[in-house]
This record gives C-alpha cells, structure tokens and sequence, in this order.
C-alpha cells in the first residue's frame, strides 16, 4: 500500500487548521480549544515536517509581554522535542473588530498603520523562529458596497504596506519571501486580489517584486469558478509559485476548507502531478477545517487523511507517467510539441512573414481534419485515477 507520510514529503498543517473549533456562521463550537503544544506533537506523530501559524494562534490577541513570552517558549520547546520546522508564518488582521474595514487598506489610516506594526512584530518572531514565507491573505481587505472603496487607492496603499514590509525585512537581513494568497469573496462580500491572475499583475507593480510571490488555496480559485492547475501552472511559469494552500471544494460556493482531494478529485490529481513534475520545491501546505461534525479523533483523521491523499495521488500520478500507454498517448496527442518554439532558432518576424511554408504551402482545412487525441489522454488519466490501471 501507499508509503507513509515522511519528513521528505515536507507536508505542513496551519495551527488554525487542525485548531478551528468550528464556530460557524450559524452554530457556536463544536470542539474545544486545542493546545498548540498538543498538535506539534500529534502533527510530529502522523508525519508532518512543519506547522504555520498566525501569530494570534500561538499567542492571543492582546496578551502582555512575559504571557507572549510564555506561550512562544512552549511552542519552542514542542519544536525541539518533536523536530517540527516552521516553513511560515502569518498575520491574523481580520478577526478582531478594529480590522472590520481590513487592515493594510482600511479607510482609517491609523488601522494602517496599527496592522503594519502587527505583521512586523510577527515578522520578528517569523524570522526568529526560521520562516523563510510570510504569508498575507487579506480577508477583510475589500467591501460589500462599491460605495466604501475607492479602488485604486485602496490598491495604492496595498502597494504601500507591502513596500513597507518588504523595506522592513531587507533592512533587518530576514531571509523570508511574502506570498499573497488571493480569496475572491468571504468574509467580504467582494475582497481586493481575487484571483492568482489579480495578485499576480499587483506584484508587478511593487518595489520589491522580487521578494513577492503567491499562496494560491485550491478551494479558493475555485469558488471564482476557475481552473486551479492552470492558476498555479501560471505562477509556476512566472517563478511565483512561494508557498501552496492545499484543501478541496466543490465548485462556486462558500469557503469549504474540505480536505485535500474531497472535493474535484480530477483537479486535486493533475495538481499533484504538476506540483511533482513542475519544480515546486516549497512545503506540501493545508489549509483545510476538519468537518464541524467531527470529534477530535475526527480532526486527527483529517490531518492525516489530507497527507494520505496527496501520497495517493503521487503515487497515481506516477503510475499514470510510467504507463507506456499513457506515454503512446501523449505523443499521439503532441503534448510535447508544445514545448517547441513556434519560430526556427533565431527565425525573425520578418522571415516568418515571407515563409510559404506556414502560409501558401500549408493546408488548413486538412490539418482542421486531424483529431487531437485529448478524449483517450482523459480516460486513461481517470482510470488512473479510480485504480483501474
Ligand atoms: C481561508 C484562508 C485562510 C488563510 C489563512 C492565512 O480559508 O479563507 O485560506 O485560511 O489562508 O488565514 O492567513
Ligand atoms: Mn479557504
Ligand atoms: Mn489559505
């Protein structure tokens, strides 16, 4: 059966994750609090490599000095004892009511500058704890009414505060990178960067570029009812790929945070099979809620059952590769002739221009007669996908 899951897999879980205790829009919890200590060791225990964090996760909201203190020296201590690494970190500027109106590009410009001191103070602890990704989703940066937001300078001061951030890390020597994570909606009705394609012409207009990259979620693309592999195989091409929420949905609804593979199955296979083939070095991340209809033995399940799935997956998308068939079929399909320039090394605009070959010498309507061979490609994939072969 499939292998377990390793060090080597580099599979981290958020605090928050396993953490929620399922308080939703209609129902008060249905779990209690879980110590962060306990779900380092549990996390160590099923094969997890890293733990991410909020920094109101570890320490809550508000707390004094030596009580932050207290709580980031027992998450110390549960590092060392288990060997778990912090891949990444982020900032909470969405639950507490002073971030109602977002935090980076709230309309108040003290928010602002409160939520940049926010992010800082838990860069320092990032950077101290060996994060080489800061994460920023921005939740409540957006609206409900068009009436509240002047976009473009709402934008402007996204620009600013990830300048700001970016400064501040080039000038404290932190070795981290920040990858925005695109939302289209929820909690507000409509949320600034909603689409990796959104968040990806944004970092082309900031400063430090360099350093900004994505954290793409699964369910998220998907709520915009778009393609999740064809997000990421953009990122991928354009080295923006930093870091990879990995949950499941199904299609445009609420944020279901399932977990990784429950929901487009189809998707979550040829993800895993890009991931793996496409040079994504980063951590195998996920961000999922265990069901509110679970019990604690319930969440420990879910953690590991996200593992198991993208183990799953791997080792089908590996069996898929190696099927001569598979192969037979890829060339049939010229898969890989898309992976060859369109003009001959060193062939000018000019040259094509005058080449009868693609023009005078070439046949439309008998190439519009050849089939591409896709249909035979998507079954085998599937049947890949159910075991069948
Ligand atoms: C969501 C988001 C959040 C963020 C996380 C990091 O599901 O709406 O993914 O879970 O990823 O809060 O800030
Ligand atoms: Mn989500
Ligand atoms: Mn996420």
């Amino acid at each position: 059966m499939t292998e377990k899951p390793t060090r080597e897999d580099r599979f981290s879980f958020g605090l928050w994750t396993v953490g929620w205790q399922a308080v939703d829009p209609f129902g008060a919890a249905t779990r209690p609090p879980l110590d962060p200590v306990e779900t380092v060791h549990r996390l160590a225990e099923l094969g997890a490599w890293g733990v991410t964090f909020h920094d109101d996760d570890l320490i809550p909201f508000g707390s004094e000095d030596a009580e932050r203190e207290r709580h980031i020296k027992r998450f110390r201590r549960a590092l060392a004892e288990t060997g778990l690494v912090v891949p990444m970190a982020t900032t909470n500027l969405f639950a507490h009511p002073v971030f109602r109106d977002g935090g980076l590009t709230s309309n108040d410009r003290a928010v602002r500058r409160f939520a940049l001191r926010k992010v800082m103070r838990n860069l320092d602890l990032a950077a101290e704890l060996g994060a080489t990704t800061y994460v920023l989703w921005g939740g409540r940066e957006g609206s409900e009414t068009d009436a509240s937001k002047n976009v473009p300078d709402a934008l402007a001061r996204y620009r600013e505060g990830i300048d700001t951030l970016c400064q501040y890390i080039v000038n404290n020597g932190y070795d981290i990178r920040l990858a925005l994570e695109p939302k289209p909606n929820e909690p507000r009705g409509d949320i600034l960067l909603p689409t990796i394609g959104h968040a990806l012409a944004f970092i082309s207009q900031l400063e430090y570029h360099e350093m900004v990259g994505v954290n793409p979620e699964v369910g998220h693309e998907q709520m915009a009812g778009l393609n999740f592999v064809h997000g990421i195989g953009q990122a991928l091409w354009q080295g923006k790929l930093f870091h990879i929420d990995l949950n499941g949905q199904r299609g445009p609804r609420f944020d279901q945070d399932l977990i990784f593979g429950h929901g487009d199955l189809l998707s979550a296979f040829f993800l895993v099979d890009l991931l793996e083939q496409g040079g994504y070095q980063g951590p195998r991340h996920f961000d999922y809620k265990p069901l509110r209809t679970e019990s604690i033995e319930g969440v420990w399940e879910s953690a590991a059952a996200n593992m198991r799935s993208y183990l799953l997956l791997r080792e089908r998308a590996r069996a898929y590769r190696a099927d001569p068939d598979v192969q037979e079929a890829l060339r049939a399909a010229r898969v890989d002739e898309l992976a060859t320039p369109t003009l001959a090394p060193g062939e000018t605009a000019g040259e094509l221009r005058v080449d009868r070959d693609a023009w005078e010498g070439f046949d439309p309507n008998g190439a519009a007669e050849n089939g591409y061979g896709f249909v035979r490609l998507a079954q085998l994939a599937l049947e890949h996908v159910v075991g069948a072969r």
